[in-house]
């Protein structure tokens, strides 16, 4: 199946400067996602379905845990987000991922999976519970579901004692909400999982806090992926200042501040299909 919709109504897009982002920011995330699908119960030679692919990072870290004798199907709707995924799983010598382009909402095969997995992917799609409803349907009775999403409230309020961090964490929220998007999909698991006839979730929330750039690097790019939409939404971007001095006028304010800024909230959700 496939389609070649663009990705005018997704919000961070998908320009080479957000496929770079996504890359810096899963370096960041891997050891907390690989922990995670590890303790979830997913393991070698087993055949796992990534939802909402980006450049590969999930589906990558994923195949290095099944081996060789298992596969990963990741799905990603946009053509040039997965051409680039695609280039890196070659490049890593990867051949166990099949990069499949289709919106997941759309996505069904016959396979049967052990595992279906996502990161930062529900909270953008309309229908999350028809989407893990799906992914029920594709996993074999015993198998996975494990899915990482955000919480902002707790990343809100713990950005609140530096003015320009905060002006950039509130401009980020206020243009994701105003797009549509879940900020508190990761705490929302709990209802959508039982809400698609999966057992409640066991969940957990991850948050680093620390003062080095990575951090501002972060919310200067996500700023510049998420522009085009601020000035759909006429949102002001004035209390920011020049985007090209903001990460090092961001990380000045850290610095000089001798505190620490919080990466966004990551919850960790995940059951285990029942046997009938
Ligand atoms: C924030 S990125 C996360 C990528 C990856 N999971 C990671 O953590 O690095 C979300 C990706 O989901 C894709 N996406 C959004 N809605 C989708 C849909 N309905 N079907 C398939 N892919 C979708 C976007 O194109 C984007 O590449």
């Amino acid at each position: 199946m496939s389609t070649d919709k663009d990705q005018t109504d997704y919000h961070l897009g998908n320009t080479d400067a957000e496929h770079e982002r996504l890359i810096r920011q899963a370096v960041r995330l891997a050891p907390v996602t690989e922990r995670f699908f590890r303790e979830a119960g997913i393991g070698s030679g087993q055949q796992v379905l990534d939802l909402g692919a980006g450049v590969g990072d999930v589906a990558m870290l994923v195949a290095r845990i099944v081996g060789p004798s298992g596969k990963v199907v990741a799905i990603e709707r946009d053509a040039r987000t997965i051409n680039r995924a695609r280039a890196r799983a070659a490049e890593a010598g990867l051949n166990n991922i099949d990069f499949v382009s289709a919106d997941i909402a759309e996505y069904f095969t016959d396979s049967m999976f052990d595992a279906a997995v996502g990161r930062y992917i529900l909270q953008f799609v309309p229908d999350p519970v028809a989407a893990l409803r799906s992914v029920a349907k594709q996993i074999r009775p015993g198998g996975v579901v494990a899915f990482q999403e955000g919480s902002w409230i707790p990343f809100v309020s713990l950005s609140a004692h530096l003015p320009l961090w905060y002006a950039c964490i509130s401009l980020l929220h206020e243009s994701g909400v105003r797009s549509g998007v879940n900020l508190e999909m990761g705490p929302g698991l709990h209802k959508a999982f039982q809400d698609a006839e999966l057992p409640a979730p066991r969940m957990r929330l991850e948050m680093e806090l620390a003062s080095d750039p990575d951090f501002t690097r972060w919310v200067s790019d996500s700023l510049r992926s998420v522009l085009p939409q601020i000035q759909k939404l006429n949102l002001s971007v004035e209390a920011l200042g020049d985007f090209d001095t903001l990460q090092e006028r961001l990380q000045h304010e850290v610095r000089t501040s001798n505190t620490v800024v919080p990466w966004i909230g990551l919850v960790a959700a995940w059951c285990r299909k029942p046997a009938s």
